[in-house]
């Protein structure tokens, strides 16, 4: 069997809290060094020639976290895009960010804006981040958009299929890279956590006990040689 890239992979960055409070931290330490992480992973993927990556950064539900941990998040995030913008330019990376963006402060979304745009002529890894995202709401959304659509008689109830819903979710813009191939979520819990419910429909999942900040370019290696252990049959039979 030849070694296959996941073509997307998709990471639950889980496990900053505990990994700071372990160490007698503060919870947002662990988010510093599982920001620290990003870059080196976003790296390999791009190296290893995988086409697509999408991070969880922020889910609909974080927003219930304590205003003063969101802000480190934010700030971090915010970090992460200014002072990396040169090396994925560099590395041919190019930036789509999904979720409730008009929920963030126009800062934030500012400099995410900026650094698309520097990016969007690069034709190498699709880095996509996950911003206060929840697959409920990107689905509940599409039925709305769909329903809109079909009242301004743009398209008819009976034009839905999977290939139109695709077109009405945030991941539209993914196309053929939209579906998730590899799945993996660190720290020991085995949950999606409301994460690309309908993209990783067929998706191989990977669950880790180590929490992301300690989570290495040798790990996604290593999960992607579990990937090629796996039997894909999406719903059928070997020949
Ligand atoms: C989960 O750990 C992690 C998050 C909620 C945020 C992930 C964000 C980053 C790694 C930093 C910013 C992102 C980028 C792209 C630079 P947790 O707090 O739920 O940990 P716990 O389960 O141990 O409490």
């Amino acid at each position: 069997m030849p070694f296959t890239i996941p073509k997307h992979i998709a990471i639950i960055m889980d496990g900053n809290g505990r990994w700071a409070q372990r160490r007698g931290y503060p919870r947002v330490f662990g988010h510093v060094r599982g920001s620290s992480r990003v870059k080196g992973i976003v790296k390999e993927a791009s190296q290893l020639g995988v086409k697509a990556l999408t991070l969880y950064a922020f889910s609909t539900e974080n927003w219930s976290r304590p205003e003063a941990e969101r802000k480190v998040l934010f700030r971090l995030l915010k970090k992460y895009v200014i002072r990396e913008g040169e090396e994925l330019y560099a590395e041919n990376v190019r930036l789509r960010v999904i979720g409730e963006l008009e929920r963030l402060d126009s800062d934030v979304r500012e400099v995410l804006n900026n650094l698309i745009q520097k990016l969007s002529g690069n034709t190498g890894l699709q880095l996509t981040l996950a911003i206060s995202y929840g697959s409920r709401t990107e689905l509940t959304r599409a039925a709305a958009l769909f329903a809109k659509d079909c009242q301004e008689g743009k398209v008819r109830p009976e034009d839905m299929n999977e290939a139109l819903m695709e077109k009405y979710l945030w991941t539209a813009e993914l196309m053929d890279l939209a579906p998730v191939d590899l799945f993996i979520r660190t720290s020991g819990e085995y949950r999606m956590s409301n994460f690309l419910l309908w993209q990783a429909a067929y998706a191989e999942f990977l669950f880790l006990e180590k929490h992301w900040p300690d989570f290495t370019e040798g790990d996604l290696r290593l999960a992607i040689e579990v990937y090629n252990k796996r039997d894909r049959r999406y719903g059928g039979v070997k020949p």
